[in-house]
């Protein structure tokens, strides 16, 4: 699969938050990473499925959406009806995952399952065949702008091999922590998609920075 940049906004200007989905759009990134926080799950708190929505009509580009709250299986129709593509729930959030699976593919939307970085692959073995995505976090959830912790990258190699001996179709997501010298390691070990925040909007040109990640995805 052509790998592919997953760009979070959580460290943007909120306050310009229009002009960079429309700016990430003419730069044709490939996905827009949304990350939901409740203040519960993860210490900290974003935003919900009412700020996606309006945003919806300025770009075509596949949104990504990161869950990082607690049972998300009451919240899992406003992310539907936003129009986000892919809803990824916390293995660590929920007692019920096989129905958010249900739903969320009964939707037309693609699902992901996120373990955080000390959570075991092991407890994903019976929804790898049905999901869409795996999303290995790198950090601990709630912030952009932390230390990439390459140990996660065992779990990739572990879930790179499960999908080729079931013959899985999940992608492999990595987020947190990625910048120009750690994106090449986990490209590596064989993630297919790169989620990256803070590296972007912490640079002096964002959308310079986003050509050179571009560059390392070639
Ligand atoms: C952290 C989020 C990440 C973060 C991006 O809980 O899931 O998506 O915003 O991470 P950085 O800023 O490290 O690229
Ligand atoms: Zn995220």
């Amino acid at each position: 699969m052509q790998k592919k940049l997953s760009v979070s906004i959580l460290d943007s200007d909120f306050s310009k938050i229009k002009e960079t989905i429309k700016k990430l759009e003419k730069n044709k990134v490939d996905w827009i990473h949304f990350d939901v926080m409740d203040g519960n799950f993860v210490s900290n708190l974003t935003f919900g499925a009412k700020l996606i929505k309006p945003l919806r009509k300025f770009s075509n580009l596949t949104f990504d959406t990161h869950l990082m709250i607690k049972n998300p299986e009451k919240y899992l129709q406003n992310f539907i009806d936003a129009g986000c593509d892919i809803i990824t729930v916390h293995y660590e959030a929920t007692k019920n995952l096989k129905k958010i699976i249900e739903v969320t593919k009964k939707a037309g939307k693609k699902i992901g399952i996120s373990i955080k970085p000390k959570t075991p692959v092991n407890v994903l073995k019976k929804y790898l065949c049905c999901i869409d995505l795996v999303l290995v976090m790198s950090v601990e959830p709630g912030f952009g702008g932390q230390i990439f912790n390459e140990s996660v990258l065992q779990k990739v190699l572990q879930l790179k091999d499960l999908r080729e001996t079931k013959n899985y179709k999940y992608i492999i997501e990595i987020d947190g922590g990625i910048n120009l010298q750690t994106a090449p390691i986990a490209l590596k070990a064989g993630v297919d998609v790169i989620v990256v925040g803070n590296a972007i909007f912490s640079s002096k040109n964002p959308f310079k920075t986003i050509d050179k990640f571009k560059q390392l995805l070639k």
